[in-house]
């Protein structure tokens, strides 16, 4: 039954545990139909401790069967992050007969070390056995973690990259049997300057956008603290891979503008024919990762494919460069049910009430708007409206940048740094900057101008606040093509 999803600062299309502490995604990978989510879990609290691999799966990205816990700690050694692979050939000699075996490579943490270990299940997932040889990887070393492994065709063999974290170092691994590792090359440190570490990494080749099928790599890594908008938060650097060593051809950029977007890694195994890279991140942030709510901590992003755009520059100190580009999955469109257009709205200061969505209380819906920017200083939403509560939304033209604003958004208090507004540099392109808003009770994601930026926030406001309100500085701006999509609360389906 979904019926624990009824409560209100629980999000609905975005996948929470039922009880207890979650933080990142783990393992990754699509088997048999089957879109498999684990994540760092702890069975015995609403806090981290006991990481174990917590399992759910889905079959369209939008609804979550929870399942048992898939990888215990045991013996002192806490499961911590890590991915997952189908091994089509069985080259890890782990599956039985003719059907592949699932095989997680995680790291173990404990006893004062980090190593690499493996686990496989020839159930689709369902039950999952510690490789008798682990671990399969051990440099001796208290920092060293979250493997993330893919087959590489050209050179048919697995490759790994795995993270010497407090070095800010990423390895590159190569095996024929997931077993045994060779070291390849190294990486870093490199990106943005006096950052404490780098977790979670992840590599993978993204199409980009209006060219006949050029392919670039993308190189994703997280830091724990010092990110764009303070806190933890991850940056990817574009380039090259070659099977053996990563070649950024391009800067370091930011993955996302908000605070709430951490450890994001991509599904290994969707079939060629969908040809998507799909990701999904935890909707939190290290340092004010308590928020209030109570027997469960913590959602995911939704899952967002991924592409990359080239953008012209217009001067020298803004050349050419690659983005990457997140888009919310299609699957969720499903859940609307009804289509409000709301009326261009040239409204100037203060902000005016435009839409009630009483009709359905759910809390759940997205907005899709163009910004005429005009003259006006900012223009944008508040949404979640109530009695000296709101969050903003907007464009403002200062500081030439979107933000959400969410000092007055409800529970603030629980952390000094979780009031702020955090602001994602924004491409005016003829005027207009595009808003793609999911909003689901407590989350906030915003996709601007088709998914070139990203901010994610989470809010918690202290009741039920439905009303939406729109605001165009001055008479040269206007809030125009916005339409508000209502969606199904999935706690009722
Ligand atoms: C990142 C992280 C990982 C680690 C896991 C432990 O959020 O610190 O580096 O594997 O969480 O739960």
């Amino acid at each position: 039954s979904n019926e624990y999803l009824n409560e209100p600062l629980r999000p609905q299309f975005h996948f929470s545990p039922e009880i207890n502490w979650m933080n990142d995604p783990n393992g990754l990978v699509f088997h048999d139909g089957e879109y498999h989510l684990f994540f760092q879990y702890n069975p015995a609290g609403n806090s981290w401790g006991h990481m174990s691999w917590g399992h759910a799966v889905s079959r369209d990205l939008v609804h979550w069967q929870h399942l048992p816990l898939a990888i215990p700690e045991s013996d002192g050694i806490m499961a911590f992050s890590g991915c997952c692979v189908v091994d089509h050939k069985n080259t890890s000699g782990l599956g039985i007969g003719d059907k592949p075996p699932m095989v997680a490579i995680y790291t173990g943490h404990g006893h004062g070390k980090q190593v690499q270990e493996i686990a496989f299940s020839n159930d689709n997932g369902r039950t999952w056995t510690k490789y008798e040889g682990n671990p399969v990887l051990d440099l001796n070393e208290s920092d060293f973690r979250d493997p993330k492994v893919f087959w590489h065709e050209p050179t048919k063999r697995w490759i790994m990259v795995v993270s010497l974290a407090n070095q800010k170092v990423l390895i590159f691994y190569a095996s024929s049997d997931l077993k045994h590792w060779q070291e390849l090359s190294r990486f870093g440190p490199a990106g943005f300057p006096s950052k404490p570490n780098w977790e979670c990494p992840d590599l993978f080749e993204l199409p980009v956008e209006g060219t006949d099928g050029k392919k670039l790599w993308v190189l994703e890594a997280d830091m724990g603290s010092g990110s764009v908008a303070g806190g933890s938060g991850g940056e990817y650097f574009v380039g090259h891979f070659d099977g053996v060593s990563f070649h950024p051809i391009q800067d370091a950029q930011w993955v996302d503008y908000g605070r709430d977007f951490y450890a994001p890694v991509s599904w290994s195994d969707i079939p060629d024919q969908d040809g998507r890279r799909i990701w999904i991140g935890w909707f939190n942030n290290w340092e004010t990762c308590l928020i209030p709510t109570f027997p469960w901590r913590s959602c995911m992003s939704v899952p967002r494919v991924l592409s990359l755009r080239s953008l012209q520059g217009s001067n020298e100190s803004s050349p050419q460069r690659y983005v990457l580009v997140q888009r919310p999955v299609d699957e969720l469109t499903k859940l609307r049910m009804k289509s409000i257009t709301l009326p261009t709205t040239g409204a100037a200061w203060p902000p005016k009430t435009v839409t009630q969505v009483n009709e359905v209380p759910t809390m759940c819906f997205e907005l899709e708007s163009t910004l005429v920017v005009g003259t006006a200083r900012s223009c944008g939403f508040r949404i979640r409206t109530g009695s000296d509560e709101y969050a903003e939304v907007g464009y403002d033209s200062e500081t030439q940048s979107v933000y959400v604003d969410r000092r007055h958004s409800g529970n603030v208090s629980f952390h000094p740094a979780f009031a702020g507004r955090h602001d994602a540099p924004t491409r005016v392109v003829d005027g207009q900057v595009r808003l793609h808003v999911l909003v689901d009770r407590s989350c906030i994601e915003v996709f601007i101008n088709d998914g070139e930026a990203v901010i994610s926030d989470r809010i918690f406001p202290t009741s039920q606040q439905p009303s939406i309100e729109v605001f165009a500085g001055d008479a040269t701006a206007s809030v125009s093509d916005t339409k508000v999509h209502l969606l199904d609360s999935i706690w009722k389906q």
